[in-house]
């Protein structure tokens, strides 16, 4: 197959092209609508269908006569635990977790939350809650009561479902008290709380709205699948924005169901009754899409794998599992592999495993460093395809497709855009730029299906957020470059956006965290280079004058209060004290000077700078406490 063809097909004659792929589902309802416009002119995919997620992903499967195929895997290093699920078990619990569900008084058109940690019961609420059109708002389980609030009281859901706890490396990690606090938090109250108690020895502090997972799964009759309009929303993912509030990104039904279903067999080239590993989260996009819904509408089997890529127990662990379960084709972030490579630098461990099932690794969630890509490359001589996506997306923007041509990499480059997006460079006045000049990487409207169908009640910050700064276009917030040939780079951010270990972070919410300590007058977050995450967060503070706080203590209290409020994922663990902040002169701090700063990158000084003696001050106070770039100099 050609991509050339198939690509352009999708981006002159989308209706016709996404028609063709929407008859790769099966429908309640087909659409005669494919493409239409919200009163705001946003598009819209397949407006008059009617289908069902869960239905898709595990009833229909059965019903064709592949209720023994399995269809999860869950690998629990952490618990040392092992255990396949079929379709057709999947199908029992989920239809009687639904029932129980539509007991406790949900109706379609609810929200429900999910904190819970890398267990197939995760996957069973999600699925639940699409069964019977609740919308599901997964948060990744490392947040901190704070933003776990944050987002209840966005949301307002009727229940929030939990496990007892998760475990990171050898900790045990109590959910339920976490889940307590946010409540105590939260304005808003959900009338019950479901919990999955894994007795692995947790505190479970009783609350009147608890339900027990098992009881509830265990004293239900089986219901069956709504069907659903396609542009029901099927969850609501919060990610990080420019400012401190996360913005609850709409995913639809139908559009996603096409999209995701085209990807597996077009970028990812993977059939049903393959193995499919995205070693990630089920908190983020990549777990949503492709460790739960992508691989079950393709009839492929998933893992869920409660681990990290060390220490559980040691850097082969991802090798145990690709040999193990014969996985085809692996999905993880360049951190994980930058994590092993430090660990196992000349790849002894994984001569001791077979990997011959292994056919292909996708890299996705950050910028991937070549020396990563050819470590990978020296050990495991297989294609490793990095591809560029979003939360907002939901599947890849940017990658070579394998299922139609596989197409030459290039060192540094997601290759090219995947059917259906338009993508352009544009300069701050939205003129297109020519090959290889970076600027912002934009999306031409219509975006394909599976997009987002907006931020949740929130209509001004979707169009603030993505449509007003070029009229027509998606703005990704992404900087790159396309070559000569349409390969294209992405740079990095080009807002207050950073990631870290492949999570996405705001670095605004954590100056409004930082700002709250007593003795900071004013502070700046900004992301700077780390060997193994890509970026972590880094404070240059301004203290109040009378402060007598040691530099040591603040760090210290610094990183607490960002761990208690974020979470200790957002790892900010150092900081400096600095007299002030370059800013320019309307009082906007120049953040991207202080990355440049950092990480000894070459600056322009922005001639609306108030003061430039300021920045001789900083880079004398970042080689003082050897910060970034100069760590090493
Ligand atoms: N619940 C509670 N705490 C969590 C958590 C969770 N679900 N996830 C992470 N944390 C904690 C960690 O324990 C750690 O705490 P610490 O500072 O007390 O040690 C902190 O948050 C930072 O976690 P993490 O980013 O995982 O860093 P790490 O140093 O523990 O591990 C890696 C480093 C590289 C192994 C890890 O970042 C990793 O596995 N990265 C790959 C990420 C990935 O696959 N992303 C996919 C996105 S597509
Ligand atoms: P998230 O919404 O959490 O998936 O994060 C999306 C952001 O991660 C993007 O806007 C990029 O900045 C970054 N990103 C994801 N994939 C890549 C990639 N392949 N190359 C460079 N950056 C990436």
């Amino acid at each position: 197959m050609n991509y050339n063809d198939f690509y352009n097909e999708s981006i002159h004659e989308p209706e016709q092209f996404w028609a063709k792929q929407a008859e790769q589902i099966a429908w309640y309802k087909k659409p005669e609508i494919i493409l239409s416009k919200d009163e705001d002119g946003y598009p819209l995919w397949f407006e008059d269908g009617e289908l069902n997620l869960c239905y898709l992903s595990v009833d229909k499967h059965v019903e064709d006569g592949y209720g023994d195929q399995v269809a999860l895997i869950y690998d629990s290093p952490v618990t040392q635990t092992v255990r396949k699920y079929t379709y057709s078990e999947i199908k029992t619990e989920v239809a009687k977790l639904a029932s129980g569900m539509l007991a406790l008084g949900l109706k379609k058109g609810d929200t429900a939350i999910i904190y819970m940690p890398m267990i197939p019961q995760t996957a069973f609420a999600m699925l639940a809650c699409a069964r019977i059109g609740v919308i599901h708002s997964v948060v990744f389980g490392g947040f901190a009561p704070h933003e776990l609030a944050v987002r209840i009281d966005d949301c307002k859901p009727r229940l929030i479902i939990t496990a007892s706890s998760g475990i990171e490396f050898d900790r045990l990690i109590a959910y339920k008290p976490l889940v307590d606090a946010a409540i105590e938090l939260a304005t808003h109250s959900p009338k019950k709380v479901i919990i999955f108690n894994r007795k692995l020895g947790a505190r479970v502090p009783f609350k009147k709205y608890d339900v027990d997972y098992d009881n509830l799964v265990y004293g239900s009759e089986e219901t069956r699948c709504v069907p659903l309009k396609s542009n029901h929303p099927s969850y609501i993912l919060y990610t990080s924005g420019t400012t401190g509030k996360p913005k609850g990104i709409v995913r639809d039904t139908a559009g996603y169901a096409v999209a995701l279903l085209f990807s597996m067999k077009y970028i990812y080239d993977v059939k049903p009754e393959e193995t499919f590993w995205a070693a990630s989260d089920m908190g983020w996009a990549v777990g949503h899409s492709y460790i739960l819904y992508g691989p079950m509408l393709n009839r492929t089997t998933t893992i869920i794998f409660e681990g990290k890529p060390i220490k559980t127990p040691d850097a082969s662990t991802y090798l145990r599992v690709i040999a193990d379960h014969k996985v085809n084709t692996m999905f993880t972030a360049p951190t994980a592999i930058r994590a092993i490579k430090k660990e196992d630098p000349d790849g002894e461990f994984i001569k001791n495993y077979d990997l011959s099932n292994l056919k292909k690794q996708f890299l996705a969630g950050e910028r991937c460093d070549s020396a990563t890509i050819e470590w990978y490359q020296k050990h495991i001589p297989i294609p490793v395809i990095d591809h560029w996506w979003q939360t907002e997306s939901g599947w890849p923007m940017v990658s070579n497709s394998l299922g139609l041509e596989k197409m030459k990499v290039k060192s540094g480059s997601a290759t090219k855009a995947v059917c259906g997006y338009d993508l352009k460079i544009f300069n701050e006045n939205g003129e297109e730029l020519g090959p290889n000049e970076e600027g912002f990487v934009v999306i031409k409207l219509p975006l394909p299906p599976g997009n987002m169908l907006g931020i949740w009640k929130n209509k001004e910050r979707f169009k603030n957020s993505y449509f007003t700064k070029f009229e027509g276009y998606y703005l990704s917030g992404d900087g790159g470059y396309k070559d000569e040939d349409d390969y294209i780079f992405i740079t990095g951010r080009v807002d207050d956006v950073i990631n870290v270990a492949g999570h996405r972070f705001s670095t605004a919410d954590m100056e409004e965290v930082v700002s709250s300590h007593e003795e900071i007058a004013e502070c700046a977050v900004i992301g700077i280079h780390d060997e193994l995450k890509g970026q972590v967060p880094f404070a240059l503070v301004v203290t109040k004058s009378n402060t007598e706080m040691s530099h040591f203590q603040l760090q210290h209290e610094i990183e607490n209060l960002v761990r208690h409020q974020i979470g200790a994922v957002a790892s900010l663990k150092s900081c400096v004290v600095v007299k002030r902040l370059p800013k320019t002169r309307s009082g906007k701090t120049l953040r991207r000077l202080l990355r440049s700063l950092a990480d000894g990158e070459a600056y322009q000084i922005p001639s609306t700078i108030d003061d430039e003696s300021i920045i001789e001050e900083i880079e004398q106070v970042l080689k003082e406490y050897k910060i970034g770039f100069y760590k090493t100099t």
